[in-house]
């Protein structure tokens, strides 16, 4: 090699540009039972590889969707976060993932965590948190821009930090959700106080580089609700706003409750943003199943609301390891995201919808109309199409009568039983049989009636019922055998009239 030849210090390559590399080798190198896992997804976003936590920087841009999501490239554990990039014109059809971020600079070494995007000067602009533990292991958090070229490479800000640790709480300060109003950025911030109780941190700047602090939107000693609170949300609904958290609690006599980690909760209300206080009518839950954390909103175009979650939750030390309540980390990926629901607000309630794009994916439906199943009584909903569906249906009971689902029925009688009881107004999602994953019951109420309104999203490994046109979400992660994809109707108590479309549903992602 000649002296000219001799590689310099700008030819090593980046720690960026060698993260990305990694991330890079590990999705072609991934194991063969990632793509042959019958588990996988086919409408739902999910990890090529690795492990996926929350939705981040949701935006649309010159009518491109962009999703973000948290991702280990690694391996199916919570360690090493870069942020993954999938976009679409349609919210259905869904490109590869790219790395948006990758935890490769010092104020962001242990992680690029959540945050959100807007579009600012025709640009998007991506804000995350730099997840840094000091030689302590103390966590150091700084609040960072990143930019998202033409070329769809994301570029970090060279001024970063934009907000360094601060005064008066503790290192558990992350999630930005950054929008702007009034002739003003907003951002909202989850943070904890120096007393260990969650709250939200409203900052504003004028140039979405300055940033000064408004004030608490709640939580904090005045109206304690949880230890810290995650991936917090202003969402703006015609008619009202509403405060979306996920709080992290300590177990206790609240555990099984509203007031235990792991969902998400809104209060309908309003922001001030004089003071930063939100002042609401009180906590409720975004989604009554077992798997729905840390959803993230933004408005598109067209001016609709649109929420993602993960379809998942934080683990615990005490729990079953991961890798038994979600199987698929057996084959080397583990979680996805919620299909995108538009909201609205009715009073003080969220409605949420899939969005209706979604409906591009349906195939020819198998319809049932006025099928009358005596009390007692079973209907096979023979011919149905496989494992991934979209199933709508009315169900009149006699009074005292219910019917359950049995979904993703066959020889190993392992369904999952998603029972709807419209007199008492409750639905509820019973995990037990399935064997396979966790297990469980999970109960959502609704405003009882003379009849069962449901739309049941399926898709291999999920499940997502919407009751009453969206009054009530229910997400899960299921792990059904592969074979079985019949569809059982019972009829409890009393006699049952029912109408059904299900629709089978073609595949969405790259
Ligand atoms: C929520 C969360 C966020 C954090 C991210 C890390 O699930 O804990 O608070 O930014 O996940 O992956």
């Amino acid at each position: 090699m000649s002296k000219s030849e001799t590689p310099t210090s700008q030819d090593s390559v980046s720690p960026d540009a060698e993260l990305r590399a990694r991330a890079a080798q590990a999705v072609a190198d991934r194991p063969e039972a990632v793509d042959a896992d019958p588990w996988r997804q086919t409408f739902h976003i999910q990890p090529p590889v690795g492990l996926l936590n929350d939705p981040n920087g949701l935006v649309q841009h010159e009518g491109v969707y962009h999703v973000c999501y948290q991702w280990n490239p690694f391996g199916p554990v919570h360690a090493s976060k870069f942020w993954a990039h999938v976009t679409s014109t349609d919210l259905v059809h869904w490109s590869e993932p790219s790395v948006a971020l990758a935890p490769s600079d010092p104020l962001d070494k242990d992680g690029c965590y959540s945050g959100s995007g807007i579009v600012a000067d025709g640009v998007v602009q991506f804000f995350y948190t730099g997840n840094v533990r000091g030689p302590a292991k103390e966590r150091l958090p700084y609040q960072n821009l990143a930019t998202l070229g033409a070329d769809g490479e994301v570029t970090k800000y060279s001024g970063n930090p934009l907000i360094r640790p601060l005064e008066g709480y503790s290192g558990h300060i992350r999630d930005p959700k950054v929008w702007s109003a009034e002739g003003s950025y907003w951002m909202l911030l989850g943070a904890q106080t120096l007393d260990e109780l969650g709250t939200g941190l409203l900052v504003r700047s004028a140039n979405l580089l300055e940033w000064e602090m408004v004030g608490e939107v709640g939580g904090g000693t005045a109206a304690p609700l949880g230890y810290m609170w995650e991936c917090p949300d202003v969402v703006r609904l015609d008619g009202g706003e509403i405060l979306m958290i996920s709080p992290q609690f300590d177990e206790g006599p609240d555990a099984g409750t509203e007031r235990h980690s792991d969902v998400t909760l809104y209060n309908p209300g309003m922001l001030d943003l004089a003071t930063g206080r939100f002042t609401g009518s009180g906590f409720r839950r975004v989604d009554a199943g077992p798997d729905f954390y840390a959803p993230q909103s933004f408005t598109d175009d067209s001016g609709r609301v649109i929420m993602v979650g993960w379809m998942g939750k934080p683990d615990h030390d005490e729990q079953p390891a991961l890798v038994v309540k979600h199987p698929s980390a057996d084959n080397g990926w583990v979680h996805c995201l919620t299909v995108p629901r538009t909201l609205r607000l009715e009073g003080d309630h969220l409605i949420q919808w899939p969005v209706e794009e979604l409906e591009e994916l349906r195939g020819e439906p198998m319809t049932l109309s006025g099928a009358v199943v005596e009390a007692g009584a079973s209907l096979d909903v023979a011919g149905l199409p496989g494992t991934a569906f979209d199933l709508e249906l009315t169900a009149a009971c006699e009074p005292g009568g219910a019917l359950t689902l049995r979904l993703r029925e066959g020889d190993s009688s392992r369904p999952l039983l998603v029972t709807i009881d419209h007199w008492s107004g409750t639905v509820t999602l019973d995990r037990t049989l399935l064997g396979t994953g966790e297990g469980g019951v999970h109960t959502g109420s609704f405003d009882p009636g003379d009849r069962a309104t449901a739309r049941i999203l399926v898709d291999n490994s999920s499940v997502e019922v919407f009751i009453d046109g969206g009054r009530l979400a229910l997400s899960a992660r299921i792990y059904p055998m592969a074979d079985d994809t019949q569809i059982v109707v019972d009829a409890t108590g009393a006699p049952m009239t029912l109408d059904l479309a299900c629709h089978p549903m073609r595949a969405g992602l790259a």
